[in-house]
């Protein structure tokens, strides 16, 4: 039954359009995923308490995200997975600049259906962020991120590279927006009088 119901929300949710699925399919009032019942049991209360305040439809939303990756991850968590990411984005770019149309189709699906972190996406967001209004960029993003791989995928197995290659700013755009909500600067010295202009 569980696994039914993982299977309908991987068809239904596809890889990046959880948004129009929602439409669709509004979810229970109220209904907490099992999923994240589960991983939820590794929150500390104060994540917990943020995560349960969430309402229903952004709950479903993260868990269509969830379900929409197949692939769990044991250990790996979200910055190493972000790592790996960044790695199939090059090898994209690698594929591209050589007319290697298989490559490119390969690494933006592996790209697209990357391993969910330990513990989810949550666990990785800043606190204050874990909130509706926030929180409901993220099919926007994923659309922008996984769906424009998928499409360039399938430019680069129609032999359409140009097509292909005009997807890799749509990406980047995506990745970007995320940093600049959920992220900042990566790296800054707490050991600096003035670490930033800005
Ligand atoms: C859903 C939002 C989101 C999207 C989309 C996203 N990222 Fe990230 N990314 C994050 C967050 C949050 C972190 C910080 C993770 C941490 O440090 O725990 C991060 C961190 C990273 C880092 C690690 C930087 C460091 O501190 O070492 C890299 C590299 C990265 N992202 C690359 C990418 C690339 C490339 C893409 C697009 C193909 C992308 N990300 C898309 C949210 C996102």
């Amino acid at each position: 039954m569980k696994k039914t119901l993982f299977t309908s929300l991987i068809l239904a949710g596809g890889l990046a359009s959880s948004a129009h699925v929602l439409a669709q399919t509004p979810p229970k009032a109220g209904a907490m995923p099992a999923e994240m019942q589960q991983m939820m049991k590794a929150y500390t209360p104060e994540l917990r308490q943020k995560v349960m305040a969430l309402s229903p439809e952004l709950k479903a939303t993260i868990q269509q995200l969830h379900a929409g990756h197949p692939r769990r991850a044991k250990e790996t968590n979200l910055r190493q997975i972000m790592h790996e990411i960044l790695s199939e984005y090059q090898s994209i770019a690698s594929a591209l600049a050589t007319d290697n149309a298989e490559q490119a189709a390969d690494a933006a699906r592996r790209l697209a259906s990357h391993r969910i972190p330990k513990g989810g996406l949550l666990a990785y967001f800043p606190l204050d962020k874990i909130n509706n209004a926030d929180m409901a960029v993220l099919p926007a993003m994923n659309t922008a991120v996984e769906g424009s791989a998928l499409k360039l995928a399938d430019a680069a197995d129609a032999g359409n590279m140009p097509l292909a290659a005009s997807y890799m700013s749509d990406i980047m755009t995506g990745c970007v927006a995320c940093h600049q909500k959920f992220r900042g600067v990566p790296g800054i010295s707490a050991n600096l009088m003035t670490p930033l202009a800005k």
